[in-house]
């Protein structure tokens, strides 16, 4: 007999306050979220900015302590997420306020939770990498803010951690590490380089994309307790509005956006997409791209990105994911061929006009010529030699490859890799 479907699913999203000043509110939020003595949790790069100070005299205006946390690391490792964490806990805060951009929110989550249910970090990233333990109960409250229209962390369950010793990417994923709140504020995105926007959007794309193309919610099987059903569901009605929104914003917005920092219109309509695409991922999930991602942002550190601050050689997350994702809906095309030609709609604002699998990989391909992503994996360092270990990398990935809607084996994604090597 065959196990029960899944029947049900669940829509959770972090509350948010979206507008131009609306960071002004954060010392009224943190209040009234009960925070009396915050961690402010960010990174060199905000402070240098100004953000970090501004919040910190907005926080402090509504009688709330501060301590600030500015070591937040751009690929956030287990260390950085322990260093955190203890210093979270010697100074005896209530709360986290975190400011900048996915590393920092995601730095917060994990503090937050080890500082409410203590035990080691790695105990609680997903297993097989690690212990796959689960809190308890909620957490301290976390206020998110962010400066980069990207990660949409705000509005997800998951912190996204590098094991530079096992060369993998891995996560802790967990509906209690969402934040009680977000502050999203187009005027914190300021004057970030073309290339940041450009991936960080091109992220946003994918995790819209990758929802939608999700395997349905309710062809999984039910599972035996509430308890045991993945924050990760598959795609369901809910998240599809949020999704699809998304993508229609970064289709018509992106490419102004990276081609101009003045154009605050674009710029916020991206920071709006990223909080929607979060809502729509933290509800549906992602799969083929962010598995082979991981691996391809983990497993050589040779790529020195434009754009951003220099001598720290890494692959910007978006531009991870972006690399593999022609080849990813190519391959999964034949699972749903209306809803990926409708994704392709959604992003060209027009009516596809030759159906087929190509349809949403030229699409793609077309958007990441326009804002300058590199072509493929070879321009990234790869070549034929690494597809096996990034096979490897990705196949650790079940958490999301179980997601795809066509679930690729070690030779499909060979192919895919190969495939992703120059995309033009
Ligand atoms: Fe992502």
């Amino acid at each position: 007999m065959s196990s029960p479907r899944e029947t049900i699913f669940t829509l959770e999203a972090t509350p948010f306050k979206f507008g131009a000043g609306a960071v002004d509110d954060a010392g009224w939020e943190a209040k009234r979220l009960g925070i009396t003595r915050a961690l402010l949790v960010t990174d060199p790069s905000v402070v240098a900015a100004g953000h970090a100070d501004r919040v910190r005299a907005i926080l402090e205006a509504e009688g709330i302590d501060v301590v600030l946390w500015d070591r937040s690391r751009v690929e956030p490792t287990l260390e950085s997420f322990r260093a955190a964490a203890a210093f979270a806990r010697e100074s005896s805060v209530d709360g986290f306020v975190s400011v900048g951009g996915g590393s920092s929110i995601d730095t917060a989550k994990v503090a937050d939770l080890v500082v409410s249910h203590p035990a080691d970090a790695m105990d609680y990233v997903n297993a097989p990498v690690g212990g796959g333990r689960k809190p308890t109960g909620p957490l301290l409250p976390h206020l998110a803010i962010p400066t980069t229209g990207g990660s949409g962390s705000e509005a997800t369950t998951v912190a996204v951690l590098d094991l530079p010793e096992l060369k993998v990417k891995s996560g802790i994923s967990h509906r209690y590490l969402r934040p009680a709140q977000a502050i999203v504020d187009p005027e914190l995105l300021g004057t970030l380089a073309g290339e940041v926007v450009s991936a960080t959007g091109l992220d946003v794309v994918c995790h819209a994309a990758e929802s939608f193309l999700a395997r349905p919610f309710d062809s999984r099987p039910r599972p035996g307790s509430p308890d045991d059903r993945p924050p990760y569901q598959g795609a369901n009605p809910v998240a599809d509005v949020w999704s699809a929104e998304a993508l229609e914003r970064g289709g018509r917005h992106l490419r102004r956006a990276v081609a101009d920092a003045g154009d605050l219109e674009a710029r916020g309509a991206m920071m709006l997409a990223a909080t929607m695409a979060g809502v729509g991922f933290g509800s549906a999930g992602v799969h083929i791209p962010h598995a082979c991602a991981y691996p391809i942002a983990g497993l050589k550190h040779e790529y020195v990105p434009p754009g951003y601050p220099a001598g720290h050689p890494f692959v910007p997350h978006g531009h991870s994911v972006i690399v593999t994702a022609p080849a990813a809906f190519r391959f999964t095309y034949a699972a749903d061929p209306e809803r990926h030609h409708r994704v392709a709609e959604l992003l060209t604002g027009e009516p596809v006009a030759s159906p087929g699998p190509d349809a949403l990989p030229d699409a793609l391909i077309a958007l990441m010529r326009d804002v300058g992503a590199p072509r493929g994996l070879a321009e990234l360092g790869y070549g034929e030699d690494d597809i096996p270990t990034l096979v490897d990398g990705a196949l650790r990935q079940q958490r999301l490859l179980v997601l795809a809607p066509r679930e690729p084996d070690a030779d499909d994604l060979a192919q895919l890799l190969r495939d992703s090597m120059a995309n033009w």
